[in-house]
């Protein structure tokens, strides 16, 4: 089939590689001329493993290209996907500019019959304004040609996204008209071979089946960031407590790591817009509400351990710390949101210096934090404890899963160990020496 592709960030472009990928001639559009003459050359402008060899592979196949023309999209798909992003309002709700602008310029270029899907993440009601901007623009052509607003949200993970598009557990598909059921069946027939993972809904339904399956997993996190902090105060280790509850499968073994907050360009912005969608509606989402509240108090926790530990904020003062992870989550970049904000933020103020290592996310911080005299980035998770105080662990990248703690004692003066993502087992590193801080791990009673 032929589809075209809005928006090439992310979703748009895991999308339309995958599509590319099942043998469907795919053009992505964007308005970035810059991005678009990179992506034609192969630059990926994002960390995703896999991505880039998928690219290139599909473009030299010839069934995937990229273009600004939307014209020529709207000429060339059957299929016409909206994948831009939706960011927060300043109140928190979805701003929807670009989607509508997207659906503005669809009813200014479309030609024929053709069934839009929305891929980014919208509110509930969001497939009505898409619908009614094409109208609008088709009819200041003076024109009116029949055409299906679908709704098929994405569930991609960074860092995993290729083997998420590829191997998708459900395809949800919110539709009107069997006709655009249909077209959906055949475009995603390829992933459905041995299960049919297809789910067809009304479309708010699929709307708001997005944003359920986000808070839900964003609950299931901070529940159990809560459950770290009542452990904390009580005395129990969270640890054996995940294991306890884990085996009933009735909860499940997927995320219910207590850490240092969930970050990334999905949770904080879908659990606020959801709550938001709520409000609009008259109703107060006391759940999402306390969900909220409780990830943006765990993001300093880390910093509490550290006053814990050092006694005040002034004995920070001057200090050293080895910060090792600044992504929000392994396998990527990315780092909106991420929970390393936060803590290098209250470290600054207290007054102590950073010395931090990534494995990718090296570029992203320097955009994101300048040059600075507190702040100094390092080429390997041993160079950043040079002459370092104290190591945090905040992104849970494997490379830190098993350091040699006999080196942290002699390198750490210090001698402390604070694991945002407990990835040690406290008797491991105090064994040799060194104190540790974990998350939930029953160290204040
Ligand atoms: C999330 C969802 O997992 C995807 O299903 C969804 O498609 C995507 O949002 C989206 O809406 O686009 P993502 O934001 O890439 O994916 O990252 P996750 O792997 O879900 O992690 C989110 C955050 O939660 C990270 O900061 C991670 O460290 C944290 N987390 C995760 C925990 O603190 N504990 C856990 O047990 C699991």
């Amino acid at each position: 089939m032929r589809v075209s592709i809005f928006g090439t960030g992310y979703v748009g472009l895991v999308t339309g590689t995958c599509l590319a990928e099942v043998g469907h001639q795919v053009v992505c559009v964007d308005v970035d001329a810059a991005k678009v003459r990179g992506l034609e050359e192969g630059v990926v402008p994002i960390y995703e493993p896999g991505l880039t060899p998928m690219v290139k592979a599909n473009h030299a196949a010839g069934r995937l290209r990229f273009t600004t023309d939307a014209a020529d999209a709207l000429d060339f798909g059957e299929v016409i996907f909206i994948a831009v992003g939706t960011p927060p309002d300043e109140d928190g709700s979805a701003d929807l500019q670009y989607v509508l602008a997207v659906a503005r310029s669809i009813g200014e270029h479309m030609q024929r019959p053709s069934v839009v899907v929305n891929k980014s993440t919208v509110p509930v009601g969001t497939a009505d304004k898409v619908r009614a901007a094409i109208s609008e623009a088709l009819a200041n052509r003076g024109i009116d040609i029949p055409f299906q607003v679908v709704s098929n949200p994405e569930f991609l993970k960074e860092g995993d996204a290729i083997n998420d598009c590829m191997r998708p557990d459900r395809i949800v598909v919110g539709a009107q008209d069997e006709d655009a059921v249909a077209m959906m069946r055949r475009l995603y027939a390829p992933f459905n071979r041995n299960h049919d993972r297809m789910m067809t809904m009304d479309v708010r339904s699929a709307e708001l089946t997005k944003y359920a399956a986000n808070a839900m997993l964003a609950t299931k996190i901070s529940f159990m960031n809560e459950i770290a902090n009542i452990a904390e105060k009580v005395g129990a280790d969270v640890e054996m407590v995940r294991k306890g509850i884990g085996s009933d499968p009735r909860i499940g073994w997927h995320f219910i790591y207590p850490g240092a907050g969930y970050g990334g360009s999905c949770f904080p912005k879908d659990v606020q817009a959801l709550t938001r969608t709520a409000s609009q509606y008259g109703y107060q989402a006391r759940v999402l509400d306390a969900v909220e509240a409780v990830n943006d108090a765990q993001k300093g926790h880390l910093f509490e351990l550290m006053l814990r530990h050092y006694g005040n904020a002034e004995a920070l003062r001057g200090k050293t710390i080895a910060v090792w992870g600044l992504a929000f989550k392994p396998n990527t970049d990315d780092m909106r949101e991420a929970s390393s904000r936060r803590l290098l933020a209250q470290l600054w103020e207290a007054g102590a210096r950073v010395r931090a290592f990534d494995p990718e996310a090296r570029d992203e911080s320097r955009r994101i934090f300048g040059e600075r005299s507190d702040l100094v980035l390092c080429d390997s998770a041993d160079a950043a404890l040079e002459g370092a105080d104290a190591l945090a662990v905040v992104t849970e990248w494997k490379q830190f899963r098993s350091p040699d703690f006999a080196m942290l004692k002699r390198k750490l003066s210090d001698a402390v160990v604070f694991d945002g993502r407990n990835l040690y087992e406290p008797i491991d590193v105090e064994t040799q020496g060194l104190a540790y801080w974990g998350i939930g791990r029953g160290r204040s009673v």
